[in-house]
């Protein structure tokens, strides 16, 4: 990416940044303010980088939410510990495996674990879990189990795990103190490169609309993507959960994340983006809207019925259905919209167009 001077022009900056220039804050906070017609040439312009970089096939994770505990506080989340209404479960290890062994069955070549911070499952038994769905199924593993040792990563890694997801959240320092009481931004950012540096696919990203969120701080998000150098981006919408402390706030609603995730495809080009679950609880055709507007990933929700509605990280979540029904919707949605589904590990495209 060449560095070019700044414009004001909102037309021009979405040029600039189609054309593979990098964008300052100021340019990117005028665009998370595009007008309608604006925002419209900007997702066009996400959607060619994204068809020119990864293609037009949509790249598919299947996740598998093994626990609900979370020893965190988090206040955005429903999962937080002080969430006593939260009927909390956790799936024993041949379950796990047996829906790895689902996911393995629709041909989806990857599995997401995914948990709340739960140390019942020590690194040891996490270990295990990898080994054996490694031995059994072959499928790429990718965890999501938030903060752990670098000593811990490093074992994982060894048993097998290729990828990691860590969203930094925000990249306000204040806004992580207060909605993640307990943790450092710091030390989320430390385990990103530590993550990294263990050659983890890794994943960072945040959320749109928490409270006290600017355009200023949107902006330091996309820039922080940016200077990471991640993998693949996770970014959704915040929907408030009845059963936490931010009860009742509204968000800034589809279109401002649907920004966000365009700009960071215009600014990271061949990095794996999915349409986030949480997009299409806030609308219907939130996924296809995203995918039209730079995401090129779907994570499928294999976590088995009788946990599925506990892992309420926030209201709404959709994906109900067993493996093949969800893999028939999945099909017609895409098919609708002329985007195949792609069944390969959908590793990183480093060396493709820029
Ligand atoms: N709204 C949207 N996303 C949320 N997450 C947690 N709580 C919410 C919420 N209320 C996301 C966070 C976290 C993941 C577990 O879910 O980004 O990384
Ligand atoms: Fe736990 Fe993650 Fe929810 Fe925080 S966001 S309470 S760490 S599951």
């Amino acid at each position: 990416m060449s560095i070019s001077k700044s414009v004001n022009n909102i037309e021009e900056i979405i040029d600039k940044a189609e054309t593979g220039n990098e964008l300052n804050r100021h340019e990117i906070v005028l665009l998370l303010a595009a007008s309608d017609e604006e925002t419209r040439l900007l997702y066009a312009a996400a959607n060619s980088v994204r068809k020119q970089n990864t293609g037009d096939e949509i790249f598919l994770r299947g996740i598998i939410e093994f626990s609900n505990y979370c020893e965190r506080n988090c206040l955005y989340c429903g999962l937080r510990r002080s969430n006593k209404k939260l009927s909390r479960y956790r799936m024993p290890e041949d379950e796990i495996i047996a829906t790895a062994r689902l996911i393995k069955e629709t041909s989806i070549p990857t599995v997401v674990l995914q948990s709340g911070e739960d140390s019942f499952y020590t690194s040891e038994v996490i270990c295990r879990v990898i080994e054996r769905i490694k031995t059994e199924t072959g499928l790429i593993i990718t965890l999501s189990i938030g903060e752990k040792s670098d000593a811990d990563y490093r074992d994982f890694r060894q048993a097998g795990a290729s990828r990691y997801l860590l969203k930094h959240e925000t990249s306000s320092k204040e806004i992580y103190n207060y909605l993640r009481p307990g943790c450092l931004l710091e030390q989320r950012l430390r385990c990103l490169q530590a993550l990294k540096k263990l050659g983890f696919e890794t994943g960072t990203g945040n959320m749109v609309g928490l409270p006290g969120q600017t355009p200023e701080i949107l902006a330091d998000d996309l820039l922080l993507m940016k200077k990471l150098d991640a993998d693949m981006l996770g970014i959704g919408p915040f929907i408030a959960h009845p059963d936490t402390p931010l009860n009742g706030l509204t968000n800034y609603g589809l279109e401002t994340t649907l920004r966000v995730l365009a700009i960071a495809r215009l600014l990271t080009r061949n990095t794996n983006i999915p349409a986030t679950t949480a997009l299409g609880s806030l609308h219907p055709r939130g996924r296809i809207q995203a995918l039209q507007a730079g995401a090129n990933v779907v994570m499928p929700d294999f976590t088995p019925e009788i946990y599925k509605s506990r892992y309420d990280i926030y209201p709404g979540r959709t994906d109900v259905g067993s493996a093949t029904e969800i893999m028939e919707n999945l099909q017609k949605d895409f098919a609708s919209i002329g985007r195949p589904l792609n069944f390969s590990a959908g590793y990183r495209q480093h060396k493709l167009a820029s």
